[in-house]
């Protein structure tokens, strides 16, 4: 029995002693055809996912070889989660760290690396492998011209390979009572699916490595897949890739999985609803593909995948409702009007409001809450009103008691209004005027529609995320 605390119980005596050892659970909720499928919790460990396993083991193994002596610095280039844990590990062996991270890595990701101590470099998102200013030529950029640095370069450590050979594929092993029919994993480094399907393979020949696919990755062309891919289209950014790292071993894959983006976040967010899981984006796209994998199979198979990070990392994106209608992640009923271009829509419940009797503290604090500028006001369903940030701090400022009086007091009333069928052109004057469109006619209100959202419809219309 393990006791927390007990000093002569194998108390783990850093964090860096809570990597590695995850719990691994089959999922029962999911219609796996004639196969079982496990998932490896791999958001459980402390720095919520399975990269903090290759920062420690890249730390260490630059250590061993004398790479890396106290005062150097680490550098590496991450979206985030190899950032984090090579913060977590540096932070406890006092190494400071430089990350350079692309600025779609996501907002919540680089605040993240920011409180773990790390200093962070962004990198432009939108240039090509070769440029000077992709993220990994910025970090061996760094490494030059800093004569302590040390850049870690997860695509190329083989210590990265080596942790989920040694580490991560002996445990799948064990606690799957030494059977194993596939293995199904996507690919960023390429450490885990290598090191995995390397450990596994040697144990059980005929196992199935089963590479999972972002639409849009280049790798699923470099293995079985002959379909073009747009490179980077994908929302998925800690999973695909545009050129193949050197820590993929392309050889080791029997078979490739392309899953699009709608079908990896609602995986992702049916894996929490139905069986209490937490993943993040790339859970998604490992279940989606575990599961067509498992559906297709002809005899019983134990399938093992990855819970690779945890879904707290995913909140303001991937689970955030308003967030996924903007990117056309989740369907929304089609009406050919103005309608469509309306993200929070008030006959789907999702507009966010206030009516005149709330209070100024009311509105204030649904301001915030939902991260906008404005609030319609409404009054049995009809728009009555409009109160945006302006409106509140010029009440407010000379008089705080005002926060307790309510709105209808201090809200705009002249409205101009958009009936739902208007041409997209007519809402061009009012975003001219800096104001938000308001579409609604005499009976009803339909919900808002900003700038952004029109730029979100234009962009959507370009890309495909079917
Ligand atoms: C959550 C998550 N899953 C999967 C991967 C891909 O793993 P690898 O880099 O070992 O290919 C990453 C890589 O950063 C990741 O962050």
């Amino acid at each position: 029995m393990y006791f927390y605390g007990d000093p002569d119980m194998n108390s783990p005596q850093s964090v860096l002693d809570l990597i590695g050892n995850t719990p691994l659970l089959k999922l029962t909720k999911f219609d796996a055809g004639p196969c079982e499928l496990f998932v490896k919790l791999e958001n459980q460990n402390p720095g919520g996912s399975i990269k903090d396993r290759t920062a420690k083991a890249m730390v260490e193994a630059a250590e061993s070889d004398g790479s890396v002596v106290p005062g150097d610095t680490l550098i590496e280039a991450t979206f985030g989660n190899t950032g984090l844990g090579v913060s977590l590990v540096a932070s406890h062996k006092g190494y400071p760290v430089i990350l350079v991270v692309p600025e779609n890595a996501g907002r919540d990701k680089v605040l993240h690396l920011k409180a773990s101590g790390a200093e962070v470099l962004l990198a432009r998102s939108d240039v090509e492998s070769s440029h000077a200013d992709y993220y990994r030529n910025i970090a061996h950029r760094l490494e030059r011209e800093l004569p302590s640095g040390f850049y870690l370069d997860q695509f190329n450590n083989p210590a990265n390979t080596l942790a989920h050979e040694h580490g991560t594929g002996p445990e799948i092993w064990k606690q799957m009572g030494q059977r194993v029919d596939a293995f199904v994993c996507g690919v960023r480094s390429g450490g885990t699916f290598t090191g995995c399907t390397r450990f596994l393979k040697q144990m059980n020949p005929a196992l199935d490595a089963v590479l999972a696919e972002p639409k849009g990755s280049l790798l699923a062309d470099s293995t079985d897949s002959k379909k073009a891919a747009v490179a980077g289209s994908s929302l998925i950014k800690n999973v695909g890739s545009h050129a193949s790292p050197g820590n993929f071993d392309p050889d080791v894959v029997d078979h490739t999985y392309t899953v699009t983006d709608m079908e990896a976040f609602s995986a992702a967010r049916d894996l929490l609803r139905m069986q209490g899981i937490f993943g993040g984006v790339s859970t998604g796209l490992h279940l989606a593909a575990a599961l067509r994998y498992c559906r297709q199979q002809k005899k019983a198979k134990r399938v093992v995948t990855l819970v690779s990070d945890t879904g707290y990392k995913y909140l303001s994106t991937a689970y955030d409702r308003a967030w996924l209608l903007n990117q056309g992640l989740i369907p929304q009923r089609h009406y050919g009007d103005l309608r469509d271009l309306i993200t929070r829509r008030a006959d789907e419940g999702d507009v966010v409001s206030v009516s005149p009797d709330d209070t100024l503290i009311a509105a204030y604090t649904r301001i915030r809450m939902y991260d906008v500028s404005q609030l319609p006001v409404l009054e049995d369903g009809r728009i009555v009103g409009m109160i945006d940030e302006s409106d509140l701090l010029m009440a407010v400022f000379d008089k705080r008691e005002y926060f307790e009086y309510p709105v209808r007091d201090f809200m705009i009333t002249r409205l101009e209004m958009i009936e739902p069928d208007a041409s997209i052109t007519s809402l061009l004057p009012v975003f001219r005027g800096d104001h938000v469109a308001i579409i609604a006619d005499k009976e009803k209100f339909y919900g808002l529609i900003t700038q952004v959202d029109l730029i979100n419809h234009l962009r959507n219309s370009m890309s495909n995320h079917d």
